[in-house]
């Protein structure tokens, strides 16, 4: 089939590779003339494990192209895929600007019938949103063209995207039209061969579905973390309480791990933006206002673990923090923990050494102008001269570090594990003092 995809982001950018490598034509468009440059050369501005060979392998197959025409891009496909960005606005609620932009551009180059689809995270009724403003175009050039709006949230994890869209758990879309649900489900099938895991549902549905899933994993989270708190408190360890919870088979082990609290590009804005959306209607949501407050504590957890053992006045103390991103296998920053923690160490008057394995360019940008942080080389260097070290991302390669060479670069032996990474007992053997999130 032959595809647009409007905005050349994360979502974007995956979204046309899948589609390419799967045998489809895609053109991929972006108003941003040095991304289609960039993209255009093969460099792929954001780091997404096999993404970049993914869009090379498909570009050379001429089975993909970025371009800033929009146009053209509408003009020479069947379906057109919008995935701009939808940042919160002020109050939480999704800013749809770009959106409307997009369907109101479609909408003006439309030449035969076509199929719409929304892949941004958008909030519930946005599609009619998208519809009133095409139809209002289309009226305006004077043209009846068919066209159908189609809702396909996405479930993109960073750091495993490619996966993610080339074996779905499922495949959303939100359509009244048979016939467009139709065309979706031959595109997405080849994708879903082992499965039917194509659910087609109402528009509204698709919408809602998408903000159900983000809220109630980060319910877990927040939840988990919760129980962390409580852990700390009775002197219970909540790795042996996980177990002794997740093993019953309606519970499950998978993304309930106590942390330093969610962070990242879709949770935090998801959850506000749904929470604004109960609003609106007149409800006020507990559990969705309680999994965000609770997040946004957590995120101080390990530092007042600091301060419980350092006392408030950090001045003169050297941190180290090991992981910047987010979560691992990306080097997204947004609403990271890490960030946080920081900010926190160094108002309480310390310095920091921190590291991260592919973070480095966006802390830059977060703290390049920061005299209190210093960016290192590798995990190591953060040591010297350090009190403490403070695991934020777990990442493989902090997973099993050299104990005995932390040991000498160290000032003092104390290790914060922001993610309960290494084992209390061995690490106390090993004459550290460890402190985790919930262990005893
Ligand atoms: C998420 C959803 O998983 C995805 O389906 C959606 O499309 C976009 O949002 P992503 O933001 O990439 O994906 O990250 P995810 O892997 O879900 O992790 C989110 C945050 O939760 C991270 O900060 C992570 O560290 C934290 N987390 C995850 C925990 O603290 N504990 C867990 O058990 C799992």
């Amino acid at each position: 089939m032959k595809i647009a995809v409007i905005g050349s982001g994360y979502v974007g950018l995956t979204t046309s590779a899948c589609f390419a490598e799967m045998g489809n034509t895609v053109i991929s468009v972006d108003k941003d003339e040095n991304k289609i440059e960039m993209l255009q050369a093969g460099k792929v501005p954001i780091y997404e494990p096999g993404l970049e060979d993914m869009i090379l392998r498909n570009m050379t197959a001429k089975r993909l192209n970025f371009t800033l025409d929009t146009k053209q891009a509408v003009q020479d496909s069947q379906i057109i895929f919008i995935a701009v960005g939808t940042p919160p606005g002020e109050d939480g609620s999704a800013d749809l600007q770009y959106v409307i932009a997009a369907a109101e551009e479609i909408a003006s180059y439309l030449n035969e019938p076509k199929i719409i689809v929304n892949k941004s995270t958008v909030p519930v009724g946005t599609a009619d949103l998208v519809n009133e403003k095409i139809q209002e175009v289309l009226n305006a050039r004077g043209v009846d063209i068919n066209y159908a709006v189609v809702s396909n949230p996405e479930f993109l994890k960073e750091g495993s995207a490619i996966d993610d869209f080339m074996s779905p758990d499922r495949v959303v879309i939100g359509t009244d039209n048979p016939k467009a649900g139709e065309i979706m489900r031959t595109l997405y099938e080849p994708f879903c061969r082992t499965n039917d895991r194509i659910l087609i549902m109402g528009i509204r549905s698709a919408e809602m579905a998408k903000y159900a899933a983000n809220s109630f994993l980060a319910t877990k989270i927040s939840f988990i973390n919760e129980i962390s708190r409580l852990c700390d408190a009775y002197d219970a360890d909540i790795a042996e309480v996980r177990n002794g919870m997740c093993s019953d088979s309606r519970i499950g082990y998978k993304f309930i791990f106590p942390g330093v609290g969610y962070g990242g590009s879709c949770f935090p804005k998801d959850i506000k933006a749904l929470i604004n959306m109960s609003r609106k209607v007149g409800y006020e949501p507990r559990i969705l206002t309680a999994v965000e407050e609770v997040n946004s504590e957590q995120k101080k957890v390990l530092v007042e673990k600091v301060k419980a053992h350092f006392g408030k006045n950090l001045k003169g103390k050297t941190f180290a923090v090991w992981g910047l991103a987010f979560k691992p296998q990306t080097d997204d920053m947004r609403e990271a923990p890490s960030v946080v923690i920081i900010n926190e160490l160094i108002a309480m008057g310390a310095t920091v050494k921190a590291y991260d394995p592919v973070a480095m360019q966006e802390a830059k940008k977060v703290f390049g102008n920061n005299n209190s942080v210093t960016l290192c080389a590798d995990e190591y260097e953060t040591l010297k001269d350090a009190v403490a070290m403070l695991l934020i991302t777990e990442w493989h390669q902090f997973r099993y570090p050299d104990f005995e060479r932390m040991s000498k670069i160290m000032q003092q032996k104390v290790i914060f594990d922001g993610r309960n990474q290494y084992n209390p007992k061995a690490v106390k053997e090993m004459g550290f003092t460890y402190y985790g999130i919930g262990r005893r």
